[in-house]
């Protein structure tokens, strides 16, 4: 609420989420960023009547370009389901303001330290490392110029692209101890919390890559990150969107969150799963064979096995997945309704899992006898 409602202090129209699965791009299986709903004002074949713009996207990176499935629960930072705060600027403003907003927004409004905040840009861009340097101020020894792999964003293969320059926020601490790690470092003492894209290009099937109309602006900050900085714990795990999913994975399982990393993983696991199951499934997608179904088997049934690895012996997912939707109702009343639905699309892939895991495990016994 603090990042929408600066923003359209700033004259911004706040724009609410788009769908997780995206009506008109068939160049996407689900949401992945703010910006999917505005692809085609970036690239000129859409107006709205407005430009700029502000909005919180729910957005599920497990499939496609974005993709962050199997860091899940191995990171304290990366989900498959997550919450995208962005501003947007659509041949409005470009790199110096939005570097002015977030600058003013990270430190006078969250009141982050300017200590604890680092920028990387990408090393072709001097005039963003300029502006950062000459204009706000940053010491040389907190802007690091970066490669294309970290300082530059691509919607998918195809789409809007342009270079970026990233806030990471400094804990200070090393969770793995490391003395003199830098931003570049993934030993958690470092968090990306903010990408600043310059939209400037569009990559076509080809890979050619076009001037768009207009340069533009796209923005991303994961609530989740921003929201544990303000916490102030090192783990988005810990802060108030996980900590009851978490609770109830311990509670079911009877295992200590904090005691053993490997079941902490798994702990995670179920956390993030079951919050993102509760999306999916309220859009209608229904565990399958392929595309958006497949992706949500896949997901379901990573739940089950870290259940199971957990020693969790009852159904057990819908409950979490129930969980979810009512700490989320606030935000996305649509949970309410889908309750009951999503526990009972859940409970048959938990039945249907459980059963091929039996058959499974029958065939492998033989084997091995
Ligand atoms: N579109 C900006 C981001 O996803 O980081």
């Amino acid at each position: 609420e603090t990042f929408l409602a600066y923003f359209e202090t700033k004259g911004h129209q706040r724009v609410a989420s788009g769908p997780l699965v995206p009506q008109n791009d068939s160049t996407l299986l689900f949401t992945n960023a703010g910006m999917n709903q505005f692809k085609d004002v970036f690239l000129g074949r859409d107006q709205r009547n407005y430009k700029t713009a502000t909005s919180s996207q729910k957005c599920f990176r497990a499939s496609g370009k974005h993709n962050d499935l199997e860091t899940v629960g191995r990171t304290s930072r990366h989900h498959t389901f997550f919450e995208m705060l962005g501003n947007f600027s659509f041949a409005d403003y470009f790199k110096k303001e939005a570097i002015e907003y977030a600058w003013d927004l990270c430190t006078n409004v969250y009141k982050l330290s300017s200590d604890s905040l680092i920028v990387t840009v990408f090393r072709e861009d001097e005039e963003a490392f300029s502006i950062w340097k000459d204009h706000i101020g940053i010491p040389r020894d907190r802007l690091f110029k970066m490669g294309e792999e970290e300082n530059y964003w691509s919607m998918g293969e195809t789409g809007p692209c342009g270079p970026c320059s990233e806030l990471h926020y400094d804990f200070g601490v090393s969770p793995l101890g490391h003395l003199d790690c830098t931003v570049d470092c993934d030993c958690g003492r470092f968090m990306e919390i903010w990408n600043l894209v310059f939209m400037q290009y569009n990559r076509d099937s080809s890979g050619t890559v076009t001037p768009l109309p207009s340069p533009s602006i796209d923005t991303g900050m994961g609530l989740e990150r921003i929201t544990a900085v303000l916490q102030g714990v090192q783990s988005n795990y810990d802060t108030d969107l996980f900590r009851p999913l978490i609770e109830e994975s311990c509670r079911l399982s009877g295992i200590a969150y904090g005691e053993n990393e490997k079941k902490d993983v798994s702990l995670r696991i179920l956390a993030d799963h079951s919050r993102a199951s509760a999306f999916v499934v309220n859009e209608g997608v229904i565990p399958g064979n392929e595309g958006k179904g497949y992706v949500l088997r896949k997901l379901l049934r990573r739940a089950l096995r870290h259940g199971r690895t957990l020693g969790i012996d009852q159904p057990f997912l819908s409950s979490l997945t129930s969980l979810a939707s009512e700490m989320m109702q606030d935000s996305y009343p649509e949970l309410t309704d889908s309750r009951d639905y999503c526990a009972r699309v859940v409970e048959a892939e938990e039945e249907k899992f459980n059963s091929t895991l039996s058959h499974g495990m029958q065939l492998l016994d033989e084997i091995v006898a």
